[in-house]
Parts: structure tokens; sequence; C-alpha cells
């Protein structure tokens, strides 16, 4: 029987010293996108190497608790080649042994993707909870210690449908109670996405009905709240509404809305960035840590946020890793910064 006790544990690491989590854990269609955005092939060596400018900056240990991987990237091994002095004690490491090795918890993605919807036209269901109990088992075994699945919302004038909202809500509840059982922690994501001509007035009642449903479905079979962290979307207007970005107007609206949608047992809540600049998600982040204290501790588990500067100066070269680190590390500083907003 895996233990609380153990779940615990991860959560309150997760949380500690104000730090975050990376989701490097983009499914490989998207890692590709990332990747020919910036003219190099997705081939598993060049996503390797993409992984690894990250996971070798050093001395992300002091900024990230958590790395959330897909599949491949927690199989593949640090190659070693740019690790320079600690270069014996990274060589062959998986890299989800790696990241364990300097006091990162690793985690991995388990859904299997939102895929069109045949009962819902135009929103979206995650699959992936055939075999899921037998993956768990072995992700455990290979040091996972929580999980993410992400399901995903869109808004327009006749969108999200009551029906796809419990649709995805009950899956994320069924892979929790996988996860729960597996003494894995689950992260559940309902992710409101940013696209669209809906004001923020629209992103907040869409976000809390959203977390609305979800809860009611934890609820219904009982999983115990506090093993378990949210990743939601901050409210933000639609990328297409025409309105600003209001660091004022966002936190606001993103603390009201988890203020009434979000059990005070629960674990913890993280943020994705969802398409926000990486400056945005900072301040963002910023001003919704300065509204608390809140009844759950809350950081950031970004990924093109975090990942996007640094893609747009390695272009795919060696010679430009160490500049492309620096720029990583100095967004994680800052996003572990605008967590301790509270406490100044
Ligand atoms: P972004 O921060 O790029 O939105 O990604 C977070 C994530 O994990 C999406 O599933």
């Amino acid at each position: 029987m895996p233990s609380r006790e153990e779940k615990l544990a991860t959560i309150k690491k997760i949380f500690e010293n104000s730090k975050g989590i990376l989701a490097a854990d983009e499914s490989i269609p998207t890692a590709g996108k990332r990747l020919e955005s910036i003219g190099v092939p997705s081939t598993p060596e060049t996503r390797q190497k993409y992984r690894e400018i990250f996971l070798t900056a050093p001395g992300i240990e002091n900024y990230l608790s958590g790395v959330i991987f897909f599949d491949e990237t927690f199989r593949q091994t640090i190659n070693g080649n740019r690790a320079q002095a600690e270069q014996s004690s990274y060589d062959g490491k998986t890299f989800a042994k790696f990241v364990e090795s300097i006091g990162i918890v690793p985690g991995i993605k388990v859904d299997g993707g939102a895929v069109d919807s045949p009962e819902f036209p135009g929103e979206k269901i995650t699959v992936g909870l055939t075999g899921l109990a037998d993956r768990l088992t072995e992700y455990y075994s290979l040091g996972a210690r929580f999980a993410k699945w992400r399901s995903v919302i869109t808004i327009n004038e006749s969108l999200p449908t009551d029906a796809c909202l419990t649709a995805n809500a009950e899956a994320l509840a069924q892979y929790s109670k996988y996860c729960l059982d597996a003494g894995i922690v689950p992260i559940i994501e309902p992710e409101v996405l940013l696209d669209g001509t809906h004001g923020i007035q629209k992103s907040e009642e869409v976000t809390t009905k959203t977390l609305q449903v979800v809860f009611d479905a934890f609820k219904k079979i009982n999983l115990p709240l506090d093993e378990i962290i949210l990743k939601t979307s901050m409210v933000v207007p639609g990328n297409k509404s025409g309105e600003t970005m209001d660091s004022t107007k966002i936190a606001e609206g993103t603390a009201r809305c988890l203020k009434t949608a979000v059990p005070e047992n629960l674990g913890g809540i993280v943020f994705l960035s969802g398409g926000q600049t990486p400056v945005q998600a900072t301040e963002n982040l910023n001003a919704i840590q300065k509204l608390g204290p809140y009844p759950w501790p809350l950081s950031f588990s970004y990924a093109r946020a975090l990942q996007g500067p640094s893609l747009a100066i390695w272009k795919g070269e060696d010679a430009n890793i160490p500049a492309a680190q620096e720029v990583f590390l100095k967004r994680l500083k800052f996003n572990c910064a605008a967590n301790r907003a509270q406490a100044e």
C-alpha cells in the first residue's frame, strides 16, 4: 500500500523555498514544433540535446523542485559531453535519475493527448486511461513521484459545453485515483485556452466553472485532496480580444476564481504559462502572490515561459549553449523571486 506520508512529503518538497516546476514534457510532435521554429530537425538526438541544455544548466536545483518529463525524455540519458567538471557524475544517468540525484523530484506526463471529441463538436477530450495503472507502476519504479494529465477547454460563443467539462473532469478524477494508488502525486491540469476573442470576464467565468466541475467529480469518488496538486491557467483575456494584459486585473480575477472554486484542503496550485510571454508570466505570478496569503501553496510550472528565450538563443549551435543556459537560469531566478512576493 503506497504511503500517504510519501505523497505529502513530495508535495511539501515541491513547494519548498519558493521553488517551481519545469514542464519539460512536450510530446514528440510539440517538441518537434519548438525545434522546427529554430530550424533544427526533430530527432531523438536533437530532442535529447534540447532537454540537456536545461537540465544541465548549473544550479537549477536552487530554483527547481520538480521537472515534468515526457516518456521519451524520462528514459533518455545525459550524454555528458557538455558537462565539463562534473562530467563523470552526469554521464549515463537517465534524465530522471539525474535530476533526482541533485534533489529535484522527477515527474511524468501520462495522458495520451487531447483529441477531437466526436461527442462534443469543436471540443477536445483527453485520452490515456487504458493501461494507465501498469504504466504508473513502472514509472514509480523508475523514480517518478508525481504525474501530470492535461485536459483542454476551449472558449467561444457556445463553448465549453457542460457535458465536455464533465467528461474531462471525470477522466482527471479517474487518472488521479490511479496515481494515488500507485504512490504518485497527481497534478491535474484543466487548461482553459488563451486562444479566442473572449474578454477577461468570460475567462474568469469559464475557469471558475471548469474548476468547480473538476472538484465536483473529485468529491464523487472521495479523493484525498491534500495529496493532489492543481495546475491551472491564470485568468487572462483571450489573445484576440483586443484587451491588454493587466497584471492587477489578472491577479484579482485569478485569486477570486481560485478562492471560489478550489477546496481549501487541496495540496497546492501551480500555474501554466499558456502562451503568455515570459515576462508576463513572471509579472502575473508576482501580482497573484502579492494578493496572498492563500489556503494553498502557489508556484509556477511553466514550459514556454521558461524555455522559449533559451531556445531562441541556442538555435541548435553548441557554442550558444552557455548563453542559452544563462537566460534559462535568469527566468528561473525571476520566477522564484515572484513567488516570494508574499513575504516582502
Ligand atoms: P506552458 O507553460 O507552455 O503553457 O506549458 C505548460 C504545460 O505543462 C502545458 O501542458
